[in-house]
């Protein structure tokens, strides 16, 4: 499907996902069977216990890590489709994500930080630089281009992993645990800005959280449990349907 048929269609389609680590006595399973449907437009809480699933699920929504089995279509692509450089660049072009530890590279400054991906897709650094600076600019860090990041608050640090990871516009952004370095008020504001930024007809958001309190910011809430998804809520815990109409209208029912 291309990006152009995908466009105001669901942001993702997971059905029956499974992914396990490991072999023999060693082998750990992470996923079984996890079925996801999300619109897009939306902003999508990933809630459960620790170890659920949560960062391994997103992880392969996001690419980085290949499933064993199970379907699933992330803005109407398998990244498991793709040869290992075409999904490179398919990962840099649609997909943002931030790291539980923003994974800043503390030898490179703040906005050579925030160049990575487009340096990495192939953007010239003096344009790279310039583009880095105004996403800054969004974020909240004028001024703060030639600043070591291990010199900046836990939560300019995240403003800075979220810039990183918004420099391209990538139509879904993935956050895991994006609020749990920071203290309450930093998280709200981290929140203000996520939503503020990516909310859009055609941009997707997906945020790990064991955190109650920026809840309210999901129009949807996917609770896991055990490597499965085990209901969708809206924010106040009703329970919403699993997106059964855009599955059939996209010929995925079965
Ligand atoms: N790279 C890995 N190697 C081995 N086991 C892993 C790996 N990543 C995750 N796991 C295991 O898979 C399960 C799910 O992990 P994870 O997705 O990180 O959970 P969560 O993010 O919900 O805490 C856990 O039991 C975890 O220990
Ligand atoms: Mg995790």
């Amino acid at each position: 499907m291309s990006i152009a048929a995908a466009r105001g269609g669901p942001a993702v389609h997971a059905r029956g996902v499974s992914k396990a680590f490991g072999s023999g006595d060693a082998r750990v399973i992470a996923l079984q069977g996890a079925d996801l449907e999300l619109p897009c437009g939306e902003v999508a809480m990933l809630v459960g216990p620790s170890g659920c699933g949560k960062t391994t699920l997103i992880s392969i929504i996001a690419g980085l890590l290949a499933r064993d089995q199970g379907q699933l279509e992330v803005l109407g692509t398998d990244p498991n489709a793709l040869r290992g450089d075409e999904r490179t660049l398919w990962r840099l072009r649609t997909v943002g994500f931030v790291f539980q530890q923003f994974n800043l590279i503390p030898q490179l400054s703040v906005a050579e930080n925030v160049a990575i991906p487009l340096v990495l897709a192939g953007v010239r650094r003096a344009q790279a630089l310039e583009r880095a600076a105004d996403m800054m600019a969004r974020v909240g860090l004028s001024g703060r281009e030639r600043s070591a990041p291990l010199k900046l608050s836990g939560g300019q640090q995240q403003r800075v992993a979220i810039a990183r990871a918004l420099v391209n516009e990538p139509r879904m952004l993935v956050c895991d645990e994006p609020t749990s370095a920071l203290d309450g008020a930093t998280g709200q504001s981290v929140m203000e800005l996520i939503v503020e930024t990516c909310r859009h007809p055609d941009r997707a958001v997906i945020i790990v959280t064991h955190d109650e309190r920026i809840f309210r910011f999901g129009d949807r809430i996917a609770h896991m449990d055990d490597g499965r998804v085990d209901r969708l809520t809206d924010r106040h815990g009703t329970a919403l349907g699993l997106g059964a109409p855009e599955r059939t209208a996209l010929g995925f029912a079965e």
